[in-house]
């Protein structure tokens, strides 16, 4: 395991086109992570035009953790689109490398995408799926509210191995978020 470095302070801010690189490489360091926390292919990860088209839609909003001007931790908000379901959003793909861990970058990230949700009129719910040996980010979660109301099985295999996940919600009417710092 790589050491503990001392990273304060951390800035987190919505990513843009211009972040695609630095996010894709990210991204890939995520998708190769052992245990695996996502079932997503590194090989099927969109390619950096692909990236900075999608950093740019306004209904998938993509955050990222920096220390100066390092990009070291991630999430994104995708919001649906229907009409009937966009009071709905989605927290995904949210990590944060190995070496700056444990210093509160994680607890900044969920903390923004909530304060952006909470602040965009409409949406009231937020919903993720978390793989059920992901303990820090379950604990992580779970300290900001959400809750678990059902295990999806064998969503997907790696090295021969099937892993489930945790459904997670969470109710912003009734969670108590303040505006990150
Ligand atoms: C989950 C993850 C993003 C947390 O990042 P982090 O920067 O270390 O998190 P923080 O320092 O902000 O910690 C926030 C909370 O997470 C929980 N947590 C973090 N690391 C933990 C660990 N090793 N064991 C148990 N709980 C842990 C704690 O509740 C912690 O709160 P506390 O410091 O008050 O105890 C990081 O461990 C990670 O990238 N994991 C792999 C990817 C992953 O699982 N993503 C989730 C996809 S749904």
């Amino acid at each position: 395991m790589e050491p503990l470095q001392d990273i304060s302070p951390v800035s987190v801010r919505v990513l843009t086109p211009a972040d695609a690189e630095a996010y894709r490489s990210v991204r890939l360091r995520a998708l190769h992570e052992k245990p695996p926390a996502f079932g997503s292919l590194p090989e099927t990860e969109p390619d950096l035009s692909k990236t900075a088209a999608r950093l740019a839609e306004s209904n998938d909003r993509f955050f990222g953790a920096f220390q100066s001007a390092q990009l070291i931790g991630i999430i994104r908000l995708p919001r649906h689109s229907a009409p009937n379901e966009k009071h709905r959003a989605y927290l995904a793909g949210l990590y944060v490398l190995p070496r700056f861990r444990r210093h509160g970058c994680g607890r900044a990230l969920v903390r923004e995408a909530l304060s952006w949700a909470v602040k965009t009129p409409g949406i009231r719910r937020i919903n993720l799926t978390v793989v059920t040996q992901q303990e820090a980010a379950i604990g992580l979660y779970q300290s900001l509210g959400f809750h678990t109301y059902g295990t999806e099985q064998e969503t997907f295999s790696r090295d021969g191995q099937f892993y489930d996940e945790y459904l997670m919600t969470l109710e912003l009417n009734s969670a108590n978020l303040e505006p990150a710092s």
